[in-house]
């Protein structure tokens, strides 16, 4: 078995922390009293859930520290842009969003602009920050979120600029405060990192090895959420089904998404990123017998070839995933199925890339995630000699989405006149005189209504639907 390198953090090192956040609390204290102005802090988060879940730890030691979580970055004293490194896109939308901050830094010469997250977790990228962005002040890696106190303790007395590598060995840190983002809405990470090395993937390296939380911890930070309130727990890690192996813990995930679900109180949980590879009947029993569990299962194909999904290094073939799908809906007969797609991954020839439409023909995705490979440095995919031209990906991507907006269409359509049950989220960020919500399948629904019905589940008619949404009427 593997030996696992995950160390949970020391508590004395957790003190450092603490102790680093009543300095700068102490220091931001004393210039709110000379000055009469409040300290803010403006945070940028890029990337998946994980980055999310990650931001909101930042902005809980923030508010330790003594700033308010501005919403702007005008005016801020600190900005913390928290990165992601997925595709060639997300990267160069970070620059030049960080590039943007040299203006608000021009205004006020005591700002402190840190970066993180896993686009910084590359060496290559922190050259590149050192060398051509000389007024970010701080950057630390994915694996040293929770020294954040520290780092800007230090920034804030040595003034000079800070460099924060992430090591080779990965502490678990517990207790450390969490600012929320949404009232009724939650993530919790119930793991970190990546063993599986897909070969396009850059998330093993700048998010270390696979390390779980212990059961305990995760399910006391589930309790304490459905007592405040919360009605909708997601539990993240890349890869959900191998949950407590690289631990040796006794619980996998089936166990602990099932001692979740059967906790006291009125909430719903989901769960993402499920691996096909590791995808168990289990999971889909104990997603079958527990009401609390959303019928909705987020499972990444990728591909629909198989020559392509070993070339991607993902230990499952068609055979595998096809059994899954039937699983869960010979067992959860409504349960909504998303996916994702890459498509131009290097050697993808014309009858691979139909081999993923006809498997999306035959499966019928309820969601579809559809990405353009894209290379990332120091991966094996990036380094194949069979890379597909832009041109071809590009019209790949586009006959791929046109396959799934009709049948997008085609479900949605379907569940015109049914009444789902929908959790509401308040006004639609786009359009603030709609309010959303998502029904237990994810499916996002818009409808009228006060905006007092935030955080309700109800009832919504079903009038009208498009590829991407549902239309409706709540039923109150
Ligand atoms: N851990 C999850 C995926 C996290 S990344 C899993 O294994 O399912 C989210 C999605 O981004 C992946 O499922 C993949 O479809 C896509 N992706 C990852 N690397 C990519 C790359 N280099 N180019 C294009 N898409 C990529
Ligand atoms: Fe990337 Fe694969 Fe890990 Fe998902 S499982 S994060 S795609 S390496
Ligand atoms: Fe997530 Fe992007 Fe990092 S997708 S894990 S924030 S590379």
């Amino acid at each position: 078995m593997e030996k696992s390198n995950i160390i949970k953090l020391n508590p004395s090192d957790l003190e450092r922390q603490k102790t680093c956040q009543s300095e700068v609390l102490r220091h931001n204290l004393e210039f709110e009293k000379t000055t009469g102005l409040e300290k803010k802090a403006f945070i940028r988060t890029f990337g998946c859930q994980q980055n999310e879940a990650d931001s909101e730890k930042i902005a809980g030691m923030c508010r330790e520290m003594g700033y308010r979580i501005s919403d702007t970055p005008e005016g801020a004293d600190l900005i913390v842009v928290n990165t992601c490194a997925i595709r060639e896109h997300a990267e160069k939308k970070a620059l030049s969003v960080i590039g943007q901050y040299k203006h608000e830094k021009e205004k006020n010469r005591d700002m402190i602009i840190a970066v993180c997250g896993c686009m910084v977790s590359q060496k290559h990228r922190v050259d590149q920050i050192k060398k051509s962005y000389p007024y970010i002040d701080l950057v630390f890696g994915t694996a040293s979120i929770h020294k954040f106190p520290e780092l800007l303790w230090n920034k804030m007395t040595r003034n000079k600029r800070l460099f924060e590598l992430d090591s080779e060995t990965y502490e678990m840190a517990e207790g450390i405060p969490i600012e929320r983002n949404h009232p009724f809405k939650a993530w919790v990470s119930i793991m970190y990192g990546c063993n599986n090395f897909c070969s396009y993937c850059i998330v093993p390296y700048v998010r270390g090895r696979e390390r779980s939380r212990e059961p305990e911890d995760i399910l006391s930070e589930v309790r304490d959420l459905i007592g405040k309130g919360y009605r909708e727990i997601t539990f993240l890690g890349q890869n959900v089904n191998s949950y407590g192996r690289t631990d040796h813990l006794s619980c996998d995930f089936a166990d602990l998404l099932e001692c979740a679900a059967k906790l006291e109180g009125d909430f719903r949980l989901r769960f993402m990123t499920s691996h096909p590879k590791d995808a168990s009947d289990k999971l889909i029993d104990v997603m079958a017998r527990n009401p609390k569990i959303c019928n909705q299962f987020h499972l990444p194909m990728q591909s629909g070839s198989d020559a392509i999904l070993k070339a991607m290094n993902r230990h499952y073939d068609m055979e595998r995933y096809m059994h899954i799908v039937n699983y869960i809906r010979e067992k959860i007969p409504d349960c909504a199925i998303s996916s994702d797609i890459i498509v131009g991954f290097p050697g993808e020839t014309e009858a691979d890339f139909e081999s993923t439409l006809q498997a999306l023909k035959k499966i019928r995705f309820d969601m579809l995630y559809a990405f353009i490979y894209s290379p990332r440095v120091g991966t094996p995919a990036a380094s194949m000699e069979n890379q597909v031209s832009d041109e071809v990906k590009g019209e790949r991507f586009r006959r791929l989405l046109a396959v799934q907006n009709e049948i997008s269409l085609e479900l949605n359509e379907a569940m015109v006149g049914t009444e789902p049950l929908v959790l509401c989220e308040g006004p639609s960020p786009e359009n603030k005189a709609v309010l959303s919500g998502r029904t237990e399948g994810n499916k996002i629904v818009f409808f009228e209504g006060s905006p007092a019905l935030a955080g309700k589940v109800f009832p919504v008619h079903i009038e009208r639907a498009d590829p991407y949404a549902l239309y409706g009427k709540a039923v109150l």
